[in-house]
């Protein structure tokens, strides 16, 4: 008798388990191909979407509980002091649509405000991730129908067809959207006000530009964290790709580019070494660094500008009396 649920699926429905087979090798073959890519480019580059495996998953809860990290409690506390005013703006809606939901802790509050909610729509590409907030959600919300969609939030392209003719909401929590560049964001806003439609609503979540005083120590605390949360990109290599990282030499280092208004995060080689990943060698200099994460901050009226180049319109924002974080409200058409 199998002992563990994965293997009794497997024997249960053989096809699913075929598949999710199927997409492992594949998702394991994109990784190959961007960190061979990446590590070989004149400036080394790592996508920040690999940082998240289970382990990475987990140092990042750890980093949001950490007394630096202002972003989670931030907005938290303004899902919690406005969520009535924010309700009254987004108006009637059927469905709240989440980009990226991970643990969707947040999203309880937002749900909560949002009385008259009939759905819920999270997408992540973590399948784990997605059973354990809906079962979670499911147990707050009793009237809630949870539909998540398993996938990449910048891919996916049409909501399921119930979704039609309904009133829909995206919330796109975290501010993750500022791991991306310029372009690859205003692709992502265009993307969302297509799934999401005409006379949507979407509540986004922006870090605001701060002295480096907060800002640096938010990526790179006393407890060494956020240090842990870089390097096991490293030990995620190391598994999976039959790479020989020595992680005690290499460094992460977090530093404020003021001209971008970015934190640009990076795993700096400690010493001249030569690295193997699967098979195929890599010289680095003493110095030498690796980029993992870009973490964007912007200026109210900045991001409210870079929506409006994605045909959204800023309704309104709210943000804390310390001026740290934002939640932006906008629609489409
Ligand atoms: C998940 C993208 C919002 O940029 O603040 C935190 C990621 N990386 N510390 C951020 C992160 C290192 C985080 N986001």
């Amino acid at each position: 008798m199998a002992s563990d649920t994965s293997s009794v699926l497997a024997e249960d429905r053989p096809d699913a388990a075929a598949s999710q087979a199927a997409l492992q090798v594949e998702a394991n073959a994109k990784f190959a191909q961007a960190v061979l890519d990446g590590l070989a480019r004149p400036l080394r580059s790592l996508p920040s979407r690999f940082l998240y495996d289970e382990r990475g998953s987990e140092l990042f809860e750890d980093i949001t509980r950490l007394k630096e990290y202002y972003p989670t409690r931030a907005e938290t506390a303004l899902l919690q002091t406005h969520g009535a005013d924010i309700a009254r703006h987004v108006g009637d809606a059927d469905i709240l649509v989440e980009f990226g939901s991970g643990s969707s802790r947040k999203t309880s509050l937002l749900i909560n405000a949002l009385k008259g909610l009939g759905t819920y729509i999270p997408i992540d590409v973590s399948e784990t991730y997605l059973t354990e907030a809906a079962e979670w959600l499911a147990a707050q919300h009793d009237d809630l129908t949870i539909a998540p969609l398993i996938g990449d939030f910048t891919k996916i392209d049409a909501l399921p067809e119930t979704a039609q003719g309904h009133k829909v909401v995206g919330f796109f929590s975290g501010s993750t959207i500022g791991n991306l560049i310029r372009e690859e964001a205003n692709a992502f806003l265009r993307n969302a006000a297509h799934l999401l439609g005409q006379d949507s609503a979407f509540l986004v979540a922006i870090d605001l530009k701060k002295s480096p005083d907060i800002l640096i120590p938010a990526y790179d605390d006393a407890e060494g964290v956020s240090a842990a949360f870089s390097l096991n990109l490293l030990t995620r290599i190391n598994r999976e790709l039959e790479g020989d990282f020595d992680i005690a030499r290499f460094a992460h280092r977090a530093i404020y580019n003021e001209g971008q208004g970015r934190i640009e995060i990076y795993l700096e080689s400690l010493t001249g070494q030569t690295v193997s990943v699967l098979g195929r060698d890599f010289a680095f200099s003493e110095g030498e660094r690796i980029h993992t994460e870009f973490s964007h901050k912007y200026s109210l009226e900045g991001f409210r500008a870079l929506a409006a180049t994605a045909s959204w319109r800023g309704v309104t924002a709210w943000t804390d009396p310390d001026g740290l974080f934002s939640l932006h409200l906008l629609r489409f058409g």
